[in-house]
């Protein structure tokens, strides 16, 4: 598989060893806007970049008729359009919020958990990231496919807010500290005890992983996707 890497940072070198590893070649290294030249004729694009520019990267590569796997956070408030684009130029587009199988399990269990637990109200939920002082957007992408899950499950929410909440609002807290990779914490905490899913990644490798398999499994598909279609297709 011919893969053109849009974003080359921590996330894009680390993939380009893994898939190198596993026998993809890559076309393309950008730090840039791709163009059709640029890109050198892949059949798939890895998107990770930044929240600036990453739904016009994504957009050129659709227009393109390049299937493209996006790990960037941060510029969702677009993510319809770009499905669109996607739709129109009978290609693929996936999104992964996360795109290790620790924390798509750990979302799993997290949607049942705020279902077994929204009929029990003396307990309240707390929601907590912590990422490494780099990170450019907060609330993590991860954190907000958290809040989802228990938004989706728990009608005591309607809506997530970062820091202090309001009427049905699920607050979630983003601290940041060093170079820690990745942590997410779901807590449920009444006056007697506290019951916690806690969720740690060691290093950027499992995220990496997840998005050369999902590129792998995107060839030959047209439509739009989400790193579940990819973990639990089986
Ligand atoms: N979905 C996941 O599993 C997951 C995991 C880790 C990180 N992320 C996200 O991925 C993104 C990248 O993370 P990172 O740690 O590699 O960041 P990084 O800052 O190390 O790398 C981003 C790279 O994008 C480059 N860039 C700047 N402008 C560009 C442009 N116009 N086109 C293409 N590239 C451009 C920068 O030069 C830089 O090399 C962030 O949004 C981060 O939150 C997602």
């Amino acid at each position: 598989m011919k893969i053109a890497l849009v974003g080359y940072g921590k996330m894009g070198h680390i993939i380009d060893d893994i898939a190198t590893k596993k026998g993809h070649e890559i076309v393309a290294r950008l730090n840039e806007t791709p163009t059709k030249d640029n890109l050198n004729n892949p059949d798939v694009i890895i998107e990770f970049s930044n929240p600036e520019v990453a739904f016009e990267n994504i957009k050129v590569g659709l227009e393109h008729n390049i299937p493209v796997i996006c790990g960037t956070t941060g510029w969702l408030d677009r993510k319809s359009e770009i499905e669109e684009i996607a739709l129109k130029n009978n290609t693929a587009f996936l999104y992964g919020s996360n795109f290790s199988l620790g924390v798509n399990l750990f979302f799993a269990l997290n949607e049942k958990l705020a279902d077994l637990m929204k009929g029990f109200p003396e307990y309240q939920v707390q929601l907590e990231e912590i990422h490494h002082t780099h990170k450019k957007d907060a609330p993590s992408g991860t954190a907000i496919s958290l809040a989802e899950g228990i938004i989706k499950n728990d009608d005591r929410f309607d809506a997530w807010k970062l820091d202090e909440t309001q009427n049905k609002e699920l607050g979630i807290f983003a601290l940041r500290q060093d170079e820690v990779p990745g942590t997410h914490r779901v807590s449920y905490k009444s006056a007697v005890d506290e019951l916690e899913i806690k969720h740690t990644a060691f290093n950027r490798n499992g995220f990496a992983l997840g998005a050369v398999i999902a590129a792998e499994w995107i060839i030959g598909k047209k439509g739009n996707f989400t790193i579940k279609d990819v973990l639990f297709d089986k």
